[in-house]
């Protein structure tokens, strides 16, 4: 079964709090946002390989470290948007492959609606990113998208999780780490995380 990690850190819990607070506006939500997406990046890659290269320094000639992987990170659109450029800050040469997906409000089924992925998924290490994992529906429909395309080194990225939806995703894709700032106590009766911090995507762009 994928593990399940909570990235635990002060700066995290910090954030999380401003993040999960209704009276924080746009402006500092995005920006927690993205802030706690650079944070848990460090502990997502932590395990990734290195191979050896020479570099010339100013003083001389010496051995150093490269990443020996190419690294793709997937938002799933629309709230997967707001951890990418904390994420991509820290790993610059990683692309960027995009799924839209929104869930129906009554059955809560996902949908997907967009689709583009850079060709070497297959080689790469995936980062899917998506702040909230609540049924789980819209990120098992995602990875079975990148399955498709020959990923095989898939990693879950998101922010808060419903102990509901973390079962789900283990179940159909055992393969597939989950990384999380904080895992919630349960689903609401309309399928939003509780506690949690509300529609991410609607507070990330200011929509409704
Ligand atoms: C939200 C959220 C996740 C999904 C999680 O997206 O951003 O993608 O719900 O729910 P699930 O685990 O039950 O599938 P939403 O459908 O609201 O679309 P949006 O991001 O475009 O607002
Ligand atoms: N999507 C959100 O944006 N928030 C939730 O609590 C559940 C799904």
């Amino acid at each position: 079964m994928g593990k399940l990690v909570i990235v635990d850190h002060p700066l995290i819990d910090h954030k999380l709090k401003i993040i999960r607070d209704e009276t924080t506006g746009t402006k500092d939500f995005r920006q927690a946002v993205n802030e706690v997406g650079g944070l848990m990046a460090y502990e997502v890659t932590r395990d990734l390989p290195t191979k050896e290269v020479r570099v010339k320094t100013p003083i001389c000639e010496t051995t150093s470290r490269v990443l020996a992987k190419e690294v793709v990170i997937v938002p799933i659109l629309r709230a997967g948007i707001g951890m990418v450029d904390g994420i991509h800050n820290l790993i610059p040469i990683a692309k960027i492959g995009h799924i839209g997906m929104y869930r129906d409000e009554e059955t809560l089924v996902p949908n997907e609606y967009y689709a583009k992925f850079p060709e070497e998924m297959p080689e790469s290490a995936v980062l899917l990113v998506d702040p909230m994992i609540a049924t789980g529906g819209s990120v098992v429909m995602a990875i079975d998208a990148i399955k498709k395309r020959g990923a095989k080194d898939i990693r879950l990225v998101g922010l808060v999780a419903a102990p509901e939806g973390v079962k789900r995703i283990n179940e159909e894709h055992p393969d597939v780490d989950i990384y999380v700032a904080a895992l919630d106590e349960k689903l609401n009766d309309v399928g939003y995380i509780v506690p949690g911090l509300g529609d991410c995507g609607d507070r990330l762009f200011g929509t409704k």
